[in-house]
C-alpha cells in the first residue's frame, strides 16, 4: 500500500504513522508552573538530538501544561520510564486540573533535582535535568492549509542523574533498568536482556575500499 499524507488515504481504521516511527523513548517530563505547581506527563515525541552539547527535544501536540510551564520557567526534567513504573507513567498522562500534581495522582515519590527546580521521578533509574533553548512552532504541512498545533521544545541537558544500581562495568544497563518505549496505537515495548544485542561498527581497511564486521559483543571501540 501507499498513501499520501496530505490526503491520509491509507484506508486503515487508525493512522499508521506513529506505529511506523517506533519504538520511541518516553520522556517523563516534570515541570513547575510559575506558581510552583508540580506537573508530570509522558511524552514519546521525545528524543536526544545532540550529544555535544547534550540536547533533547519534546513535541507537544497542542498547548499543554508541560509546554506552558517550560515557556514560563525555562526548566524541565526528563525521567526515564520503565516497565515497573508503567502504570504510574500511564496514570500521569491523565488530563487533570492544573492544581493536581500527577506525582500524587500516580502515587509516585519525587526527588529534588540538582541544577533545576522541577523534581525528578525518584524511582526512575535516570533523569535529564534540562534548560530550554527554544520552542519552535511546527509549520503547516507542504500541501495543507491547516495550521499545526504542534510545538517542538528543544532543551540543553545540564545535569544527568543515574541511579548507580543501573551502572554495570561503567555502562548504563538499559535492560536492567527495564526501559520502555512507545510503539503505535496503545502498544509499548520493553527492553530486556533477551531482546538486546550489540553490533560492532564496520572496520574499514586503510585504503578505504572495503570493510569487515566483527561478530560478538562490543569490542569497546567507537568507530
Ligand atoms: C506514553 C505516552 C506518550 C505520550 N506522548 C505525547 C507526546 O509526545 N506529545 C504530546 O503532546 N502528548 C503525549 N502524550 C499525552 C500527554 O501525556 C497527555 O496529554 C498529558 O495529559 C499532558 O500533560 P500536561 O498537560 O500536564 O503536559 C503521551 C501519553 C502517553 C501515555
Amino acid at each position: 500500500m501507499f498513501y499520501e499524507t496530505n490526503v491520509n488515504n491509507h484506508g486503515l481504521e487508525h493512522d499508521p504513522f506513529k506505529a511506523l516511527v517506533a519504538p520511541r523513548p518516553v520522556g517523563w517530563v516534570s515541570t513547575l508552573s510559575k506558581n510552583n505547581e508540580v506537573n508530570l506527563a509522558p511524552y514519546s515525541y521525545f528524543n536526544a538530538v545532540s550529544d555535544a552539547p547534550p540536547m533533547v527535544m519534546i513535541s507537544s501536540n497542542q498547548r499543554k501544561d508541560t509546554l506552558t510551564n517550560i515557556e514560563e520557567t525555562g526548566e524541565f526534567v526528563c525521567s526515564l520510564a520503565t516497565y515497573r513504573l508503567r502504570d504510574a507513567m500511564n496514570m500521569s498522562s491523565a488530563v487533570v486540573d492544573k492544581s493536581i500534581s500527577e506525582f500524587d495522582l500516580a502515587t509516585l515519590a519525587s526527588a529534588d533535582s540538582q541544577l533545576v527546580a522541577p523534581p525528578r521521578v525518584a524511582d526512575s533509574p535516570a533523569a535529564l535535568e534540562c534548560k530550554l533553548w527554544k520552542v519552535l512552532p511546527i509549520p503547516k504541512g507542504l500541501s495543507d492549509d491547516r495550521a499545526s498545533k504542534h510545538n517542538l521544545i528543544l532543551g540543553f541537558v545540564v545535569g544527568v542523574y543515574i541511579n548507580d544500581e543501573y551502572l554495570s562495568g561503567g555502562l548504563f544497563d538499559s535492560a536492567k533498568a527495564g526501559l520502555i518505549a512507545r510503539m503505535g496505537y496503545m502498544d509499548y515495548c520493553h527492553v530486556t536482556p533477551e531482546n538486546t544485542f550489540s553490533l560492532n561498527r564496520p572496520k574499514v581497511t586503510e585504503d578505504g575500499r572495503s570493510a569487515s564486521l566483527t561478530p560478538g559483543p562490543w569490542d569497546g571501540k567507537y568507530r
